[in-house]
């Protein structure tokens, strides 16, 4: 039995600007995806779904997507389980040269899904990792992340970028600009996450950024000055001593530059009234600033405050489900149990 856990992640900055090239700088947090792998000889593949923040489930189906049984759960939930898996498993049995391996494959995860925290990045990250782990090809971080990425690719149809699933491989704070990751060197900063209990689609998402961006001006300008401010964010950040606490100052400007980089997102049409309640809610509470993270359309918003008033104000805030205080993840993938 091998068992692997990988974090997922809030964007301090950059999302969708990422699509068109521009860098972005997501955070992992200390919310992780756990995937336990077993090889079998049949050459099955039984997922199990035990703690996916909704309710759980497990199938079990053979290589064919048409093998797979008609189980009652929502489609977007045996999808989330299986199509990310599948695309794991082929990553895997490419990866270790074994085309017919068969795993028994448990996933728990502490992420909400399609919430903005990079759920399927964290799910591709640990299960391939434990799945070539288990076969006794493990790989290193960079080819992990090269095909976790292109697992992600595959199943969301090309629209994705690197960012999340480095950012879960490495841990800490990342650039992603194109095909260019590096790890960044940052202090530890005071995440507040807002959770709304719901999701966005991000195929759709990233398909009506891409429209508006093809017919107006202003929306390629938007995507532009959302790549400046990830510039002023990372420069900000790399100035700064890691070792250190962030100072008042560091933490009052980059609130600012997210709290530009909110109203920038809600311009490309991808914020919601939930989100924009929670992020007036941050603020209200004396966040230093706050932005959706992710896709948008629903999910999750990250706000820095080093003080407990912005989750405490979330949590009396109605469109706000669940809010939670994320440290930055250290620690990329991990094996936990070998
Ligand atoms: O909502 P998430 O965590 O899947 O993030 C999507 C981020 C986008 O920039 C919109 C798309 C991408 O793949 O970078």
């Amino acid at each position: 039995m091998t068992v692997v856990s990988a974090p997922g992640k809030v964007y301090l900055f950059g999302e969708h600007a990422v699509v068109y090239g521009e860098p972005a700088v997501p955070c992992a947090i200390e919310k992780r995806a756990t995937v336990t792998v077993e090889p079998r000889d049949d050459g099955h593949v039984r997922v199990e779904a035990n703690d996916l923040t909704l309710n759980g489930f497990a199938v079990e189906y053979a290589d064919s997507p048409n093998d797979r049984p008609d189980v009652d759960v929502p489609k977007r939930l045996l999808d989330a389980a299986t199509g990310y898996v599948d695309a794991a498993v082929e990553q895997a049995r490419e990866a270790a040269d074994a085309p017919d391996a068969g795993f028994d494959i448990s996933v728990d995860s502490e992420i909400p899904l399609g919430a903005g925290l990079g759920s399927s990045a964290a799910v591709v990250v640990a299960g391939i990792d434990a799945a070539t782990r288990a076969l006794g090809e493990p790989l290193d971080r960079r080819e992990l992340a090269d095909r976790a990425y292109q697992a992600e690719y595959d199943v969301q149809d090309g629209q994705a970028s690197r960012a999340d699933t480095f950012c879960s491989t490495m841990g800490g704070a990342v650039r992603v600009e194109g095909d260019d990751c590096t790890r960044l060197a940052t202090p530890e900063l005071p995440f507040v996450v807002g959770f709304d209990g719901g999701a966005g689609d991000t195929g759709q998402l990233v398909a009506g950024v891409r429209s508006l961006r093809d017919r107006y001006d202003f929306a390629a300008d938007t995507v532009e000055a959302i790549g400046d401010i990830v510039r002023q964010g990372e420069s900000l950040l790399t100035d700064a001593d890691p070792d250190s606490d962030p100072s008042a100052e560091l933490i009052g400007e980059l609130g600012e530059l997210m709290d530009i980089n909110h109203g920038l997102l809600s311009a490309l049409g991808v914020s919601s009234r939930s989100l924009d309640t929670m992020v007036w809610a941050a603020r209200e509470a004396g966040a230093d600033g706050a932005k959706l993270t992710g896709a948008g359309g629903g999910g999750c918003i990250v706000a820095l405050d080093a003080t407990t008033e912005t989750e405490t104000s979330l949590q009396y805030t109605p469109d706000c489900e669940q809010s939670f205080r994320a440290e930055l993840a250290t620690d990329g993938v991990r094996l936990e149990e070998e």
